[in-house]
């Protein structure tokens, strides 16, 4: 049986998306198999972030509402045949939540990842994400109301779905403003909500990050960053990627003021 995670978070715009979407790339790219759903049924942008979106005919709600196989609804990658998009579109009466875990366990049966990009907060939407999983990761940025938020939601999360596997991963670091100490490390975020950090993500300066992924050198932070985490999540293991590394130092120094220029 495949892994069944979802990514969540408190506080919306965070990178959920963004996340699902270069982790389901980087463990592609490690030779799992994958398949993204998107569960954020209605105001879902999974298909867009994954460059499928001219190739949606059927969505998991036709599949929920059996109009259509799983397998006429799912998108191969362009690039990596290992690499599966179910994408959402249209609205659900609410509550569907049998029928999208049916869905998601006749996937994991499959493959070795079923990432579900869920909605942020704790209503209908993220219930029905979240129900079927057996790992959560909720992705929080080095601001406070996101913690805040991102800890309401691990409470909940532990609280409602007691065997859940919960972890963070830490998105938008800016390793200059950490470096100068204007911003809050992943170690202080972890202190804060009593979780394991199973990844850090820099801030990108690409236009649009996941997309951008695909073009991405071997040496592109974020691209270096998503790979690690993915490896943390197979071997189980918690490497961090170094954000600060580029700023500190003579040359760092010189960096973090050009980066203020
Ligand atoms: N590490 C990053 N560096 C720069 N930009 C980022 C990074 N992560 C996410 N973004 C940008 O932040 C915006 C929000 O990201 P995303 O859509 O993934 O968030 P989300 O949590 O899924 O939002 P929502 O709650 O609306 O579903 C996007 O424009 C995305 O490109
Ligand atoms: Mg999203």
């Amino acid at each position: 049986m495949g892994r069944k995670i979802v990514v969540t978070s408190g506080k919306g715009g965070v990178g959920k998306t963004t996340v699902v979407a270069g982790l389901a790339r980087a463990l592609a790219c490690l030779n799992a198999t994958v398949c993204v759903v998107d569960g954020d049924i209605g105001l879902n942008n999974l298909d867009l972030i994954m460059n499928v979106e001219n190739k949606v005919v059927y969505d998991i709600v036709d599949c929920m509402q059996g109009k259509c196989r799983i397998k006429q609804a799912i998108i191969k990658d362009p690039f990596l045949d290992n690499l599966f998009t179910l994408p959402a579109g249209k609205n659900l009466p609410v509550g569907e939540v049998f029928s999208f875990d049916s869905i998601i366990n006749k996937l994991a049966s499959i493959f070795d990842f079923v990432l579900i990009d869920s909605p942020a907060g704790k209503d209908d939407g993220f219930k029905r994400a979240s129900f079927s999983a057996t790992e959560a990761i909720v992705v929080v940025t080095p601001h406070i109301a996101s913690v805040r938020d991102a800890s309401k939601m691990l409470t909940m999360l532990s609280a409602d779905k007691s065997k859940i596997a919960l972890s963070i991963v830490v998105n938008r670091l800016r390793g200059d403003l950490v470096a100068s100490g204007d911003m809050m490390t992943h170690s202080d975020i972890s202190s804060l909500l009593t979780a394991k950090v199973l990844g850090v993500l820099p801030e990108s300066d690409s236009y649009n990050v996941a997309s951008s992924l695909r073009f991405a050198g071997d040496n592109d932070e974020f691209k270096q960053a998503l790979m690690i985490l993915a490896k943390n999540l197979i071997e189980g293991t918690f490497e961090e990627f170094n954000y600060t590394a580029k700023y500190t130092g003579v040359m760092g120094f010189f960096r973090r003021k050009l980066k203020r220029l």
